[in-house]
């Protein structure tokens, strides 16, 4: 079981459209997904209009199983929501002793999926403190635009003081330049940056699509929204592109030596 955050601490870098595509795209070519959402906007719940149900917020503090909490949102699709409770509720574990962890112990009952994807918020807070600790894998959605490689810069170095201090090993297998306008020359040339500086775990860029803005309105993925649009082609490559890395990551997982598991993250090993 692949267990991914989506994470950046820059807002609007395109995670929360990330998460829901990459999901709804590896449920399409037979993969069993967990979509979960961390973050009080709540966005996965208001892109599929999602009912009430016990969500996040629910299982990390108000005592449910999160069995409990899993929704099916469509064939080998289920979520896990969140809402602006969740907020409340990072208030309540700072003060609890191996915080950190929390989700990790909560989710110990989650087997029986190949993929769990976690839809993080724009912060380094608690609540992605502990979805660091529980994903084996970080994928890092980046704006192309001068900000954006200033943000990717300092959620490798987040990530990588992680792995450090708490001696757990996650691994940034894939960086996804978004909001790439080709007719720009900025998103061209940090396109080109991120590529320079990051080698091969850096995705084909996913291009700027009004469709994608529409389709969470329509409580859909832009695969079933707009199969034909530009943005259901960069999703579905991307889609492959996680796919084809599952024999590299498989045997990541039985890696003995720490110097295979840093040649994924070449970068981040300089
Ligand atoms: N390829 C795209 N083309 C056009 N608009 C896009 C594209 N990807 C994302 N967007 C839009 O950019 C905005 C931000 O996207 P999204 O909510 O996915 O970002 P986020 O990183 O999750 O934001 P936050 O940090 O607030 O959680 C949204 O309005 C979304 O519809
Ligand atoms: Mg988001």
């Amino acid at each position: 079981m692949r267990k991914i955050c989506i994470i950046n601490q820059k807002g609007g870098v395109a995670k929360t459209t990330t998460a829901v595509n990459l999901a709804a795209g590896l449920s399409r070519q037979g993969k069993k997904v967990l979509l979960v959402d961390m973050d009080a906007q709540g966005g996965i719940r208001t892109s599929f209009n999602c009912d009430d149900q016990p969500d996040m917020h629910d299982i990390l503090v108000g005592g449910v199983n999160v069995l409990e909490a899993i929704r099916p949102l469509g064939k080998n699709l289920d979520v896990i929501t969140s809402k602006e409770t969740l907020t409340r509720c990072e208030l309540i574990i700072t003060n609890e002793k191996d915080r950190e962890s929390l989700l990790r112990r909560k989710f110990e009952q989650i087997k029986d999926y190949d993929y769990v994807i976690l839809d993080c918020p724009p912060s380094l807070g608690i609540l992605n403190q502990n979805a660091f600790l529980y994903a084996d894998e970080a994928l890092v959605p980046v704006s192309t635009d001068y900000l954006g490689i200033d943000g990717l810069n300092k959620i490798v170095k987040a990530i990588a003081n992680v792995s450090t201090v708490f001696g757990h090993n996650i691994k940034i297998t894939k960086i996804v330049p978004t909001l790439f306008d080709k007719r720009n020359k900025i998103c061209r040339q940090s396109l080109d940056k991120i590529r320079s500086d990051y080698y091969e775990i850096v995705s084909e860029p996913i291009r700027v699509d009004t469709r994608v803005k529409e389709a969470p309105a329509n409580g859909k993925s832009i695969f079933t929204y707009a199969k034909s649009s530009r943005a259901a082609q960069d999703y579905g490559k991307l889609v492959q592109s996680v796919i084809n890395d599952e024999p590299q990551i498989e045997k990541l997982a039985d890696a003995q030596d720490p110097l295979e598991v840093v040649q994924v993250i070449p970068a981040v090993a300089k």
